[in-house]
């Protein structure tokens, strides 16, 4: 298990591995992605969920203090695999755990219930191992505000949005299109008021990279932390969306610049280029100065 630390950390990227395909979990560690969402739910084969448990537990011990997040995504709590996924996943010592189609607050508290008695059957400080809530129906939507705080262990909700299409009865399209986007607004906010991450949908089409391009564009826009990926090529795409350019550093800089002057001077508030500055206008450069620093831009 990584030693870094697991709250405000750089998740620009998610990158799904299914559990079961050893070449691409060869490759996982080479491919740039911040966190790694190593798959038994959706990406297995029900006949390859047991092979695909003791590949993930294989593969994680020979990942010892790499700088990325390992998580690994469990099938749901009322499917016959969430025991043994479980067991198996607190085992293997990933970062955190992403549980899929959580629509209560009760849910993930029951998941929680049982991360701690798998935690103490392994003889493992409870209340270490975090967790994603993969948010993917209707009522998990609603009920985002309360998910979000029903438990210390959440790290960040999840957008799944070809589940929550599914759900709604629409066509799974692109993450910005009509009732999808609002889901994002309403993700976003209950995120953000509980203080926890918040990351994007997949983009369904791995060639249509334009396309992933607006969409990761307008999820940093929104306020999410990253966007999943399902194939390689995404990566960069998705960082570059979620890292703020040379150009927007520089004027974060010059911002800051003259606050300090506008301060020295005894001013509260000054203009640059027209634009108000205030406190608030200075967090917000402040923020992505952080950022850019996080990823090594600066
Ligand atoms: N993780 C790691 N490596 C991956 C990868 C992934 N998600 N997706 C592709 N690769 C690797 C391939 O193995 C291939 O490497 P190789 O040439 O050395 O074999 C290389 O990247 C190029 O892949 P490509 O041929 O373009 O794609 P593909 O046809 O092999 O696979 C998908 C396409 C969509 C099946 C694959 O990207 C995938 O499995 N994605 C994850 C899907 C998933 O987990 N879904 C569930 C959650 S929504
Ligand atoms: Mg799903």
């Amino acid at each position: 298990m990584n030693q870094i630390e697991t709250r405000a950390r750089l998740r620009r990227s998610f990158l799904f591995v299914p559990g079961s395909e050893e070449r691409k979990l060869a490759k996982a560690p080479g491919l740039g992605a911040d966190a790694v969402i190593l798959d038994l739910e959706d990406g297995v084969a029900p006949a390859r969920k047991t092979e695909a448990r003791r590949l993930i537990r294989g593969f994680l011990q020979t990942q010892n203090g790499r700088a990325i997040e390992w998580l690994i995504r469990l099938n749901g709590f009322h499917t016959p695999y969430f025991e043994a996924d479980l067991e198996a996943s607190v085992r293997a010592g990933p970062d955190a755990l992403v549980i899929p189609k959580i629509d209560s607050p009760e849910l993930l508290q029951l998941v929680d219930g049982h991360l701690t008695e798998a935690e103490h059957a392994s003889a493992l400080p409870p209340g270490n191992l975090k967790l994603f809530a993969l948010i993917e129906s209707a009522r998990g939507i609603l009920n985002a505000p309360a998910i979000a705080t029903a438990t210390s262990r959440l790290l960040g909700l999840i957008l799944g949005h070809v589940d929550l299409s599914v759900d709604l009865g629409i066509r799974p399209g692109r993450a910005g299109e009509g009732i999808v986007q609002h889901a994002r607004c309403q993700l976003v906010l209950a995120g953000r008021a509980a203080g926890v991450d918040v990351v994007d949908t997949i983009c369904l089409n791995i060639q249509d990279h334009e396309g992933l391009r607006a969409e990761a564009i307008q999820a940093a826009a929104l306020g999410f932390a990253g966007k999943l990926a399902i194939h390689p090529a995404q990566i960069p795409i998705i960082h570059e969306a979620f890292t703020p350019s040379v150009e927007r550093v520089r004027q974060a800089e010059r911002v800051l610049e003259t606050w300090r002057q506008a301060e020295a001077e005894g001013r509260g508030v000054c203009t640059l280029d027209g634009d108000l500055i205030e406190r608030p206008v200075v967090e917000a450069e402040r923020r992505v100065l952080e950022r850019a620093r996080q990823a090594g831009q600066l």
